[in-house]
């Protein structure tokens, strides 16, 4: 069954349900800045969980893209990836166990379902703490399947909180679990006890392919404070580990979903890759991982992350980077993730419009970054080599670290990867205050984002960026001068831009906000740029980041006839639109609070 046949049996078989199917939402949460990436389906859903009444009704669906950076280290075994789909199903207040449990065995097993053997199936159920008691009750529901099934043997274990007991951190609505496993090896048909099942499942022969939560109560800074308003059911089934199943692979790479990447990957090939010093297994781990990082990279591109040194836009850079160097061990082509990355994109065209609308920026972004990182390898490597050779003890100097961070674009995980490959450690400690001693002197956190807002230079990105200058100064004029960049992203759809400020927009300020800047674009003011020295430049009053280090001479771009007149005026790399004529319509799409005493504008042109 190919990966597109499971999607359309799973949200068909809930929608058959009750269940309204929704759409993924964005990798990047949309108003929860206290996580990077949507880790489970049920993520954008947490109002929901908690008690918020939901437009489509108490019984949803959903495929939602997840990315998790945790298990990086596993990334190239059978069955971890930093990018992945979750299948879902939820209950708002309505159906519990037994309808949740009920429907999980009869899509795993019937015809009209996936048509699984269900003698291969084991599942887990809590066993009670101090928090909630024993699930007997689900343990019943599926001995009573079992049993109907005529399936034998023992297959229903009680596990611990740790095991069976589950919330997205913290702060979260929670509930007890039943996980449910597959067994790849068709050798355990009679039932395991339950020493033989932990065996099995830490050696890979079992998979843990669905978990349902009964979400019932409400965790608070670790603790449970509390039942919710509603008993909600919560499921998470992984997408590629489905595909993995149904296909009878033991591992999800070699699934369809991998095909056309492994492809592209092959045909990247050098000689070099023929003789290379890898084995084969550890070739075979490499390109697992270049397909990871670069199909995740895809995606995230897709959202709207581009490659900095803060937030996702680092967890980006530092998959690319990674990538680049495992591309090196493999003996690819240089400049060959852009290739692969098509690959990627070819792969979810059909599943996610904002990839196959992206294509070439998400591989103008990628190469790029490739190509940023190859600027400084080589000569990173020769330093990590001497630095190496120069140490005394194992123990490699934050110091050290932190220069091949900041001048050779090592993402310092992967600097305690290749240091760990000879058997070396990092001073991650002293590497630590080396940055926090950094971050004091330049403020990065602002710079870099900017920096990484403008990712890609498409026309429509440039527009844009201007658009972003026009908007600064447009904030400053209304709100006031307190008003400073706190963050800015640019996508071909929107621009976002995070600024100092501590009360909510009155629609009167959005309006002569747009106002403003829609005036400045009538005007049609030609934007210039000069290069000036950092004094001379400060001189002209322009706006920039405070402390942040500036080489000797700056790039300043203004918008309006002469610098002295001009309507805004920054220090910034560009690109611009060469007049302002060129941007259509300015509107505001949203204005709302990230954090203490930072508010987000999204803003479109049309
Ligand atoms: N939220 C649950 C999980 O991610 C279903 O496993």
């Amino acid at each position: 069954m190919n990966s597109k046949e499971i999607r359309q049996k799973y949200l068909g078989f809930f929608e058959k349900r009750g269940h309204a199917i929704l759409p993924s939402t964005s990798l990047v949460p949309e108003n929860d800045p206290s996580v990077l990436f949507n880790t489970a389906g049920m993520q954008p859903l947490v109002p929901h969980l908690l008690g918020e009444k939901h437009p489509l009704g108490k019984r949803l669906t959903s495929i939602q893209k997840c990315v998790r950076t945790i298990d990086l280290e596993s990334v190239g075994d059978n069955s971890h990836a930093t990018f992945f789909e979750m299948m879902g199903n939820w209950s708002l207040g309505d159906y519990f166990k037994k309808e949740s449990i009920n429907w999980s065995f009869e899509l795993l097993t019937s015809k009209e379902g996936f048509g699984l053997d269900a003698n291969r199936l084991y599942v887990t159920c809590f066993e009670g703490d101090e928090n909630a008691p024993k699930d007997e009750e689900s343990a019943g529901i599926w001995k009573e399947i079992f049993d109907k099934n005529g399936v034998k043997g023992n297959r229903i274990f009680f596990m611990s909180a740790e095991d069976n007991w589950w919330s997205a951190g913290d702060n979260s609505p929670c509930g007890a679990d039943t996980e449910i496993f597959y067994d790849l090896t068709n050798s355990h048909k009679e039932g395991l006890t339950h020493e033989e099942f932990i065996k099995a499942n830490s050696a890979q022969e079992l998979v843990e392919i669905w978990n349902n939560v009964f979400m019932e109560y409400e965790k608070k800074d670790g603790k449970i404070i509390g039942k919710l308003a509603n008993k909600n059911v919560d499921t998470g089934a992984g997408f590629e580990r489905f595909a993995m199943v149904l296909n009878g692979k033991d591992n999800f790479y070699d699934t369809d979903l991998f095909d056309e990447i492994f492809s592209k990957i092959e045909e990247q090939k050098t000689e070099l890759s023929v003789n290379s010093a890898l084995s084969e297994k550890e070739a075979l781990r490499v390109k697992r991982i270049i397909a990871d990082h670069i199909r995740t990279s895809v995606m995230l591109i897709s959202d709207g992350v581009t490659p900095s040194n803060t937030d996702q836009g680092y967890i980006l850079r530092r998959l690319l980077r990674r990538a680049v160097r495992f591309a090196d061990n493999l003996g690819l082509k240089k400049g060959s993730l852009f290739w692969i990355a098509d690959a990627v994109v070819s792969t979810y065209a059909d599943i996610y419009e904002n990839v196959a609308k992206q294509r070439e920026t998400i591989k103008v972004t990628i190469d790029t970054e490739e190509q940023k990182f190859r600027n400084t390898l080589s000569h990173g490597l020769k330093e990590f080599d001497r630095i190496v050779k120069k140490m005394e003890g194992d123990t490699i100097s934050g110091k050290d670290a932190f220069v091949l961070f900041s001048t050779y674009g090592f993402p310092i995980e992967m600097t305690i990867e290749m240091a760990g490959e000879i058997e070396k450690k990092i001073d991650r400690e002293d590497f630590d205050e080396e940055m926090k001693k950094h971050q004091d002197l330049s403020r990065s956190g602002a710079g870099q984002k900017f920096k990484g807002g403008m990712g890609d230079t498409s026309d429509i990105s440039i527009k844009y960026h201007t658009a972003t200058h026009l908007l600064h100064q447009a904030l400053r004029e209304v709100l006031g001068t307190h008003v400073s960049q706190k963050g800015s992203n640019i996508t071909p759809d929107r621009l976002r831009f995070d600024f100092a400020h501590t009360a909510k927009m009155t629609d009167e300020e959005k309006q002569r906000v747009e106002d403003i800047v829609n005036k400045k674009i009538e005007e049609s003011l030609p934007v210039n740029v000069v290069e000036l020295p950092f004094a001379e430049a400060e001189k002209t009053g322009a706006l920039h980041f405070f402390g942040e280090k500036y080489g000797d001479k700056v790039t300043l771009y203004y918008i309006g006839d002469t610098i002295d007149e001009a309507f805004s005026k920054e220090f910034c790399g560009g690109p611009h639109v060469k007049n302002t004529s060129e941007l259509g319509h300015f509107k505001i799409q949203k204005e709302e609070a990230v954090a203490q005493g930072v508010r987000r504008i999204k803003a479109v042109l049309s």
